[in-house]
This record gives C-alpha cells, sequence and structure tokens, in this order.
C-alpha cells in the first residue's frame, strides 16, 4: 500500500511502504516479458500482476512466473491496491488510454515508447501525473545504451566538437506492424536519441516515404533541421534485404561511427575532418582534409533495460524526475507528427 509524505508546500510525496516498487504490467507480447523479467531482478521492485489480452500470452506468463497473478482484464491490475507502478507494453494506440487509467488510481507509469498517439495526449498525461504529484517514464530504452551513453560522454567533454551532422540507418525486413507505419515504429529511438544529445529544440522536420505492402509507409526519409547549422538524418525501412543499425556522427574535431550490430567495437571515433585555412574569395577556399588515427573506446555492456528500470524505480522511491520523463516523450511525439504531416505532403517542411 502506498503512503503519502508532507512536503514543506503542502503538497504530498507518494511513498510506497517498503523499498520495494510493486509492477503491473500490461502486455506479454514481444517486449512485455523484457519488462517483466527485468522488474522481477531487480532488488527494488517486484511484479505481482501482468495484464494481456491474449491468452496465449497470459498462459505463458502463468508458466514463466506461477507466483504472479494473471488477468486478461487490465483494469484489474490498474484498479490493485498491490500495486505501486504500472508499466504499459501494448501497441501505441492503447497507451494514452491505460496510462490515463493508471494514474486516476494513482499509480506511476512506465510507458513503452512512442509515449502517444498525438500532442494532445501526451499533454494531458504529462498534467495528470503532475496533480497526483506521479512519475511517468517513457520507454527510450536507447539513452540507456552503453554507446548513447559514451557519445553523449563524447560530445559533452568536447572530443567530437561542435556537432555538425547526426545520420542514422535502421532498415531490416519487417517486422510489419499493422497500425502505425515504419517511422511510427522505428524513428521513436533515433528521435529520442537525438533529442537527448543534440541540446537545441527543432525548428522544421521534412519526411517522404511511401506505401508498397499495407496501406503504411515500409520506407522513409526523415530530415530535421535545428539551429546552429546541426542537421539530422533518419533512413526507416522494413524492406531492406539486410540489417542495418549504422549512425554516422560528424563534429568538429571528430567524427564518429556506432554500428550497433558490432559486438566489439561499437563505436569507432575518427581523427578525420576539414579545416578551413584560408577564404580568399568564393572560388578559392583553402581546406586541409585531416586524417588522423582512429579509435574504439570501451562502451558498458549491461542491458539498457535493466538500468532504465533501476532508475525508474530509484525516481520513483527517492522523487526524483526521470531523463526520459513524459516532456521527453512529448518532444518525441511531436517531432513524429510533424513527420507524418510532412509525409503527407511529399516532404514539405513543417515548422515546430
Ligand atoms: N523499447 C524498445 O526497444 C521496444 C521494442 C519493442 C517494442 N516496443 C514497444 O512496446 C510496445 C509493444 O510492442 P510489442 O512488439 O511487444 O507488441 P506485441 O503486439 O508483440 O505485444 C503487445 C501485447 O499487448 C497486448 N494488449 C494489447 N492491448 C491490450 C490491452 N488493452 N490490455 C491488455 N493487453 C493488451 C496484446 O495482446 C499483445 O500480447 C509498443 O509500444 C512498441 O513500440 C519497444
Amino acid at each position: 500500500m502506498a503512503t503519502y509524505l508532507a512536503k514543506p508546500d503542502n503538497s504530498f510525496i507518494r511513498q510506497t511502504k517498503s523499498d520495494v516498487v510493486r509492477f503491473g504490467v500490461i502486455g506479454y507480447g514481444y517486449w512485455g516479458p523484457n519488462v517483466v523479467r527485468n522488474l522481477g531482478q531487480l532488488d527494488g521492485s517486484k511484479v505481482v500482476a501482468v495484464s494481456d489480452k491474449s491468452a496465449a500470452a497470459l498462459k505463458r506468463a502463468a508458466k514463466a512466473y506461477p507466483n504472479v497473478t494473471v488477468s486478461a482484464d487490465s483494469a484489474d491490475i490498474i484498479a490493485s491496491p498491490e500495486v505501486d507502478a504500472i508499466a504499459v507494453v501494448t501497441p501505441v494506440w492503447t497507451h494514452y488510454e491505460l496510462a490515463k487509467e493508471a494514474l486516476e488510481n494513482g499509480k506511476h507509469v512506465f510507458v513503452e515508447k512512442p509515449f502517444t498517439s498525438n500532442t494532445a495526449q501526451a499533454e494531458e498525461l504529462i498534467n495528470l501525473a503532475a496533480q497526483k504529484n506521479l512519475k511517468i517514464m517513457v520507454d527510450h530504452t536507447f539513452l540507456f545504451t552503453g554507446a548513447v551513453k559514451k557519445i553523449g560522454q563524447l560530445l559533452d567533454d568536447g572530443t567530437l566538437g561542435k556537432i555538425y551532422y547526426y545520420d542514422s540507418t535502421r532498415v531490416n525486413l519487417g517486422l510489419f506492424q499493422h497500425d502505425i507505419n515504419v517511422i511510427w515504429d522505428l524513428a521513436p529511438h533515433d528521435l529520442s536519441i537525438i533529442d537527448h544529445l543534440i541540446k537545441e529544440a527543432p525548428e522544421a522536420i521534412s519526411a517522404t516515404g511511401q506505401t508498397h505492402l499495407n496501406g503504411h509507409e515500409d520506407i522513409a526519409f526523415i530530415t530535421i533541421y535545428f539551429p546552429n547549422k546541426i542537421i539530422a538524418h533518419i533512413n526507416v525501412n522494413w524492406l531492406s534485404p539486410v540489417k542495418i543499425r549504422t549512425t554516422l556522427i560528424g563534429g568538429e574535431k571528430k567524427m564518429l561511427v556506432w554500428n550497433d550490430l558490432e559486438a566489439d567495437e561499437k563505436i569507432r571515433v575518427y581523427d578525420k575532418g576539414v579545416d578551413v585555412t584560408s577564404q580568399q574569395g568564393l572560388y578559392t577556399l583553402l581546406v586541409n582534409y585531416r586524417s588522423g588515427d582512429m579509435w574504439s573506446p570501451q562502451v558498458n555492456r549491461i542491458e539498457a533495460l535493466t538500468q532504465e528500470l533501476a532508475y525508474f524505480v530509484d525516481c520513483i522511491l527517492h522523487d526524483k524526475t526521470p531523463i526520459n520523463d513524459g516532456p521527453a516523450g512529448l518532444r518525441v511525439v511531436k517531432m513524429l507528427e510533424a513527420a507524418t504531416e510532412s509525409l503527407r505532403n511529399r516532404g514539405s517542411l513543417v515548422y515546430l
């Protein structure tokens, strides 16, 4: 059961009775089992209930976790006094309703990416959580990978210098989604990384794409313009013969290649670049091409979801605001909406 601690301003901090946050997980399809496994292994959390509409999914959950209550009706779990926080691991069009019901019942919410289907829904959930002093964390898993943490460090300590561009290729064959296009499926990963690494608000977005098979775009190219000449490009595709997860980040001082499919050298930093030596009129630009060493920094290999959920539990128990809170989820949804609008108009610029 939860208790409430008075704060000096007469508002209240919701406290769990023990130092263990009790979770109900809604959705036990592809990603849900990873959330349940991680929450079950952490010291600060336990899973007390799992809900899924599918009987087959519930059967799998009951077999894997005989001590966990399973239910086909998510309302049972959301209303349960034995539950402090709800993890929403269902398709995006269900996130808003489930998260809203959870907040209204006084539960903290961990919700999958993308946060909601539109900005109005995201704003409503953020306000509701604020009114009730509850936490929202949006599952921007990549922020907790060793690779993104290392890239953040290389940007923060000035190793890469001023950032010029972020260019990501995230393609594979399938998995076709029935309710969303490839942008809403794959681009939230890059958009959350960009939001985290490029500490500027985007100015405008252009997106093009095409539908070939099921009425949803299965290939798309997104370009995002930031202040200070920073540009980001994301190529997402469900119709690629090979899986590629490669991102180039160009900086004024160094450039890096992040190949997430590499086991050992995920990040390679190149001491390559171009130095402008003089500029005597438009046609006599003199440049030196710098081609120095390449090195591969160590990258932490602990599962990102483990770190992320441990951090969420810490945020709940110690009243901290997560970096991937509701407003972070909203910023990603705004970019997704702008990309969708541009896509409908064959790539015309949409200003944010
Ligand atoms: N963070 C990541 O890296 C990552 C990876 C994969 C998926 N996801 C996200 O996780 C979410 C789920 O994706 P998935 O691939 O597991 O989908 P999935 O279709 O495999 O599983 C979703 C499950 O939710 C259940 N469900 C749907 N509505 C429900 C409801 N109202 N009550 C109870 N159960 C309900 C379905 O029966 C299904 O078993 C999506 O938002 C997706 O974007 C995130």
